[in-house]
């Protein structure tokens, strides 16, 4: 049996007798920007977070260089990233003309390790990322007190953690702003690119707006030099309808994420994920650590199974930050990690054959690799 990494058109045809009308609504009435359908999502995504304003913006990279830009960071200042998240939480702060000031991960969950928070934190720091990844909640509670002491912001990068949180509170209401991609991938996903930013703040609301919109509040008054970055009209009832049902296919991917630990506790060779004290993960990806890995993942291939890497090659490691001058073996957990693991299928449709497929294949491929 193959098995597909995401089958995100199972989403598409649980959701098309709610959208349809709404897009041919939006097509006939050409409301393709602002309105109230993007208005009404802002609302309903802020009350679920529990935030007081939501922007909705054209991706997550943008919602990440907006709300760093909202709490300060400029070009010039330091902004402490983990080196295992996706490319795009570093690059919205290169794109300020702000340094990615790279930090290791802790063993366990692959999240932004707060001791080593501190320890890169100079009298440029502006701002710190904790990284939801895989769906966890980063460890906030732990790097509040080191931000307090060396007044920087915390800045969530919650792209995969819709509807995750931990004993802190819900991912993206922990920080002074958040932001969040709503690729289409994500555990709420638009119908293209799609994100936004969150906060308690009202001036930092108003400030992403304005910036988001040329700089401008009243239409051909431009306060400052912005950019256009827009959550599209029709991206919207998309997200509504996918918001309805996220708490739904959020249990699904924990169902899913409990079986895989079931089906995989006594396979030698393979580490299945865990998750921290308090949190309640939304398994964004399920990665394991295997030995071998790059043969184990072709196997997989072979048998017809969608495995992936998040991601393959630690950030300092990139032809994109060779400038930043950081070298192999600066991050060993990251980059150890790096070499280890590998994420198996995992979407709310996937179902228990499925699975017991993958665990198959990957029992069979472990122990080809180990011989
Ligand atoms: C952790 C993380 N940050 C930022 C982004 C950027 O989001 P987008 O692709 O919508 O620009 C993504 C996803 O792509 C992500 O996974």
């Amino acid at each position: 049996m193959s098995v597909p990494f995401l089958d995100l058109a199972a989403q598409s045809a649980e959701i098309a007798d709610e959208v349809l009308p709404t897009w041919q609504e939006q097509l006939l009435s050409a409301g393709f920007v602002g309105g109230s359908e993007v208005a009404a999502f802002e609302s309903e995504y802020a009350a679920y977070i529990g935030t007081r304003h939501v922007v909705g913006v054209g991706n997550g990279t943008d919602a990440v260089e907006l709300a760093l830009r909202a709490v300060g960071v400029r070009a010039g200042d330091e902004v402490v990233i983990p080196a295992n998240t996706f490319i795009a939480t570093a690059e919205a702060a290169s794109r300020i003309g702000a340094v990615p000031v790279l930090v290791d991960v802790d063993a366990e969950h692959l999240l932004i390790d707060p001791a080593a928070v501190e320890a890169a934190v100079t009298e440029r720091t502006r701002a710190v990322v904790p990284v939801h990844l895989y769906g966890q909640t980063a460890p906030v509670e732990d790097l509040r007190p080191i931000a307090n002491r060396h007044g920087l912001a915390i800045v969530e990068d919650a792209a995969q953690s819709q509807g995750a949180s931990s004993s802190a509170g819900m991912a993206g209401a922990l920080g002074r702003v958040a932001a969040t991609s709503f690729y289409p991938g994500k555990n709420l996903g638009a119908a293209g690119d799609a994100g936004a930013v969150l906060t308690n703040d009202p001036e930092v609301a108003a400030f992403v707006r304005n910036v988001a919109a040329h700089g401008s509040t009243t239409k051909y008054v431009h306060d400052r030099v912005g950019f256009n970055s827009r959550l599209d009209a029709v991206q919207a009832p998309v997200l509504r309808a996918k918001l309805r049902r996220l708490d739904g296919w959020n249990k699904a991917r924990r169902i899913a994420a409990d079986r895989y630990a079931e089906l995989l506790a006594d396979v030698p060779g393979v580490r299945v994920p865990t998750s921290r004290a308090g949190n309640e993960d939304v398994w964004h990806l399920y990665v394991v650590q295997v030995e071998e890995r790059d043969l184990v993942l072709a196997e997989l291939h072979q048998a017809g199974i969608g495995a992936a890497l998040h991601y393959p090659t630690p950030l300092h490691l990139t032809a994109a930050y060779a400038h930043l001058g950081y070298t192999a073996g600066q991050f060993p957990v990251t980059e150890a990690a790096a070499g280890r693991i590998l994420s198996l299928p995992m979407f709310p449709h996937l179902r228990e054959e499925q699975q017991v497929a993958v665990a198959d294949a990957l029992t069979a491929a472990v122990g080809r690799g180990a011989r």
